[in-house]
């Protein structure tokens, strides 16, 4: 074996230690986060656990852990911010499946929390991780409590009426077929870019960023955002609920970047978002840029497959 195999099988090995020692991290504190399925009342929390510990790809909390590792932050509290964000993630995808939004039965390979458990529980469950998140991130350890204070106010803003809930409730009235790229774009940074901004944003905070590497994170995390959203549109017509590991097909009529430019100009446009995206990771200079790249390819990977 020459010694550039030799270099390359090393580096992939490190990278795949870095993302599983990530995950293990992730998982066991989201397990830990929420009360156990046999606390009163005992419904309410099984119903927390099969929406917060089901099997999803952990991509908001992984991106949390390596920016705030690449600018130099070390410590748990990394963990727990992308935890937090994976709690809001997971509170949307409730209320996102009920049947007055997009009336899904399937997510994560199992059924919906509204399926698997009733509709007031399902929205009660969303609450519960909602506030809960606030929660967690109030009593970060071994974090200053302006910084704390700082992630409540980013967490309320991404979360909130000019954040994540602004882009779902856009989402539900988007069906004008003349509806320009512009105004999808913008919708799609609201209802899932902001998750990412606060998951990147929430590291560089945490890790005390100076201001040009934060604007470099910033226009990361837009540039993701709009990706993975179109990803996720593709994905909507492309493939079957056992491929995709939940209901497809569940934005039919919708005015999207796909339905609007056609599949050609989409996955270029794709392919342009992602350019940005890692021409803006390069900007921001991070220590593990390799690893950061490494964790994107592995979502954008249904592209080359
Ligand atoms: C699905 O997000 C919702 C979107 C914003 C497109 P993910 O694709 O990250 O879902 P999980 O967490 O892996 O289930
Ligand atoms: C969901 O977008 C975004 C939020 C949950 C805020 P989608 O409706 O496309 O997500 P999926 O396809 O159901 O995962
Ligand atoms: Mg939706
Ligand atoms: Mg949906
Ligand atoms: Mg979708």
């Amino acid at each position: 074996m020459s010694v550039e195999n030799l270099k390359t099988m090393s580096l992939r090995q490190s990278l795949e230690k870095d993302l599983s020692g990530a995950r293990a991290a992730i998982e066991t504190r989201l397990f830990s986060i929420v009360p156990s399925a046999q606390t009163w009342p005992a419904r309410l929390h099984e119903a927390q656990r099969h929406a917060l510990l089901s099997p999803g790809k952990r991509f908001r909390p992984l991106l949390c852990v390596f920016v705030a590792k690449g600018i130099g932050f070390e410590g748990e509290a990394a963990i727990d911010v992308g935890c937090v964000a994976e709690m809001v993630h997971a509170a949307s995808l409730i209320l996102d499946d009920l049947p007055c939004m997009d009336d899904a039965a399937l997510r994560r390979n199992q059924p919906t929390t509204h399926i698997a458990f009733d509709e007031s529980t399902a929205i009660l469950t969303a609450t519960a991780l909602l506030n809960r998140a606030f929660g967690v991130l109030s009593r970060l350890k071994n974090v200053d409590a302006e910084k704390r204070i700082e992630l409540v106010d980013l967490l309320s803003y991404a979360v909130g009426s000019k954040g994540l809930i602004a882009g779902q409730i856009a989402d539900l009235a988007n069906s004008d077929a003349n509806a320009s790229v512009a105004e999808i774009e913008r919708l799609n940074t609201l209802k899932t870019g902001a998750l990412f901004d606060f998951s990147v944003e929430g590291a560089s905070v945490l890790a005390g960023a100076e201001s040009a590497q934060r604007a470099a994170l910033k226009d990361f995390s837009y540039h993701l955002g709009l990706a993975f959203q179109l990803m996720d549109d593709v994905k909507d017509t492309v493939m079957t609920d056992k491929e995709a590991e939940k209901s497809v097909g569940r934005d039919v009529g919708k005015a999207t970047i796909l339905a609007l430019t056609g599949s050609e100009a989409a996955m270029e446009r794709l392919g342009a978002y992602i350019d940005s995206a890692k021409a803006a990771i390069a900007r921001a200079k991070l220590s593990n840029d390799l690893t950061l790249n490494a964790v994107l390819d592995a979502q954008f990977s249904f592209l080359t497959s």
